[in-house]
């Protein structure tokens, strides 16, 4: 995909996602992770994964992020960052679950979204959540106006 973004900006995204990730509540599965959104106006939200006693209640990062974003009345967002992996350290690229692509996919806007599996602040990799989730469905499917 076309990248968009500055080195700066990604660089920002990848250093806030590691930052809040130290925060994720992760008491069932040791996988700590961390996301940063950045809005169409250029602000970074971030949010970790909160699990739950009741595992079915746990919440992904990203979908945090998204729900404290469009509660501060952010609703467009250009890419997001993520970090992944066991508390003692980053091993692999993380990429977004299913049902987050499909959330991220409700927020992407008319452009595609730009998606940075980050390892660390030097090793990470971009690809867009049009490859993640092609076809998406979405509010065109269904006539509505959003
Ligand atoms: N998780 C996320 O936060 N984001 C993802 O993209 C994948 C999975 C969380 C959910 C759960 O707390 C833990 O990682 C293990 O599945």
């Amino acid at each position: 995909m076309e990248i968009t973004i500055s080195e700066q900006k990604i660089k920002e995204l990848i250093r806030s996602a590691l930052a809040v990730r130290e925060n994720a509540y992760v008491p069932y599965s040791g996988f700590m992770v961390g996301a940063a959104l950045l809005t169409e106006d250029g602000n970074v939200i971030t949010g970790c994964n909160v699990e739950n006693a009741s595992y079915g209640a746990a919440l992904c990062a990203e979908r945090n992020a998204v729900g404290k974003a469009v509660s501060m009345g952010y609703r467009n967002f250009r890419a997001i960052a993520i970090a992944g992996g066991m508390k003692d350290g980053i091993s692999d690229y993380t990429y977004p679950c299913g049902i987050c692509r499909q959330v991220l996919a409700e927020f992407a806007g008319d452009t595609d979204l730009i998606v940075i599996s980050a390892r660390s602040k030097t090793d990470y990799k971009i690809i867009s959540l049009s490859e993640l989730l092609p076809e998406a469905f979405s509010a065109k499917d269904i006539s509505v106006n959003t």
